[in-house]
């Protein structure tokens, strides 16, 4: 985020202003001026405050303004008045940054700050752990916007079994032994509501599989921790709460890979050194030195589109169920892979009164037009969800769109080359000249066509269950 500027976020239904001060810290105030109540997002930053834009009063970090020009100008006394007014104050809420990441307490005020204080958010636990000379740390970030309420996203999280068939051809296989197999077990629902609660899973019946022994924790407000045996290729997914119909996943997969001892390279016995070599994080590394920092974009937003659909209309039904519903009749729930689903339904109904109450739920359908047709471009919008915010996709989606406009004039100039040839007398059609052009000309096309696919990566791909 640019810190020159402000900018403005949706939590909790709630309309924000991030923006950051002179003294370099990230604050956070309601994205309404106590003057008139237009957006301060639209404003600037000035003097280390957040100028409004509307009629420049700036705002000092803890909301309160410093400078109100129109009084300023004629009558200094009566802008310190107004100014020490508890009425002219932003709303401030209390920031912290930790992992890059800029975490918003759900509330403003002088309790919220000594609140805020005394707790941290859980975050990824390995990332923490920086220690260059043990381990490799590689991780791929990503984050989308997708339609679908805070409980139903961490809910499909706790739910692995989905993934065969919702994942078909991205992350699971339908057909394969395991479809299906989750069996969740080890439950631990904690009794304070701000421990959450864990439980682990295998989703493999081999009893060899890798796929053993995975710990999913839910620590609140917005931890969803997937620890692989072992604890060492991990995934970390912050479900942020943005609006009733909103949710922001934060993506954090990847892990601190040991680094093998150094070791002194002999030809007698390099199978052992291979061996202890862990090709993980290189293979990783490979992956994104490749298709760089966007390629495994692509995939996550495959693995997300899967769910989106689904995600959107449960959230609907589940909102009309009310925040009171009793999950035990309102499912049905009759196997052992939905133990975590219920858990995190009795994590929310008994010790986090049924979830977020949002000021803005929708009394209509954003995603649907009056006749109840889904409108499946915007509810799998890549563009808005997520390229438009990416550096690194919306660079490669312009790089992909100048490269389809280069192939484009080529295919055009190897059309007129090949007509030139044709035109000139003597020229046979089987000729060093013409047939270069074709092949020009088809190679251009091939590509162009490759890359108009993979535009549209970045920006719209419907899912559709049916055809996969
Ligand atoms: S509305 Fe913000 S300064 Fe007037
Ligand atoms: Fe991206």
């Amino acid at each position: 985020m640019d810190p020159a500027k402000p900018h403005s976020l949706m939590l909790l239904g709630k309309q924000l202003v991030l923006w950051r001060d002179g003294e370099q810290q990230w604050r956070c105030f309601e994205d309404s001026c106590p003057h008139r109540k237009v957006p301060l997002s639209e404003g600037r930053v000035e003097q280390g405050g957040l100028q409004c834009g509307y009629h420049g009063w700036i705002f000092g970090s803890d909301g309160r303004p410093t400078h109100i020009p129109q009084l300023h100008s004629v009558d200094t006394k009566a802008e310190q008045t107004a100014c020490a007014s508890g009425r002219s104050c932003a709303a401030a809420y209390p920031v912290q940054v930790q992992q890059g990441l800029i975490w918003v307490w759900g509330e403003h005020g002088s309790t919220a700050f000594l609140e805020s204080l005394q707790r941290q958010p859980a975050i990824n636990p390995l990332k923490a752990k920086t220690e260059p000379d043990k381990f490799t740390q590689t991780y791929v970030n990503y984050i989308r916007d997708l339609p679908g309420g805070f409980q139903e996203w961490v809910e499909n999280m706790t739910d692995q079994s989905h993934v065969a068939f919702a994942h078909h051809g991205v992350a699971g296989n339908r057909h394969g032994p395991d479809a299906g197999y989750f069996k969740s077990h080890s439950v631990e629902e904690r009794p304070r509501p701000e421990d959450g609660f864990k439980f682990v899973f295998d989703w493999s019946a081999n009893s060899k599989s890798v796929n053993k022994n995975t710990t999913f924790e839910f620590i609140p407000p917005v931890y969803n921790g997937f620890t692989v045996a072992g604890g060492v290729f991990s995934l970390w997914i912050y479900a942020v709460p943005v609006s009733a119909t909103c949710t922001r996943l934060i993506i954090n997969a990847g892990g601190n890979f040991p680094k093998p001892p150094p070791q002194k390279l002999t030809l007698t016995n390099p199978a052992a050194l291979l061996k202890k070599v862990d090709p993980r994080p290189l293979l990783l590394q490979l992956v994104k030195r490749i298709s760089g920092r966007w390629g495994p974009h692509l995939q996550l937003n495959a693995v997300n589109d899967g769910d989106i659909v689904f995600m959107h209309q449960q959230s609907k039904t589940n909102r009309l169920a009310g925040r009171k519903a009793d999950y035990n009749r309102h499912y049905f729930t009759p196997g052992d892979s939905d133990r975590g689903v219920m858990a995190w339904r009795r994590w929310l109904t008994q010790k986090a009164g049924g979830g977020p109450v949002y000021p803005d739920t929708p009394a209509v359908d954003p995603f649907r037009d009056s006749l109840g047709k889904l409108h499946r471009r915007e509810l799998l919008d890549r563009h808005h969800q997520h390229t438009q915010h990416c550096a690194a996709c919306s660079k490669a989606l312009q790089q992909v769109r100048a490269a389809q406009k280069a192939l484009a004039g080529l295919c055009v100039a190897a059309f007129l080359g090949l007509v030139a040839f044709l035109g000139s007398r003597g020229c046979p059609l089987l000729s060093l000249g013409p047939v270069s052009c074709v092949a020009t000309f088809a190679a251009a096309a091939a590509a162009l066509l490759s890359l108009r696919r993979l535009e549209s990566q970045f920006v719209y791909t419907d899912w559709v269950n049916a055809e996969k």
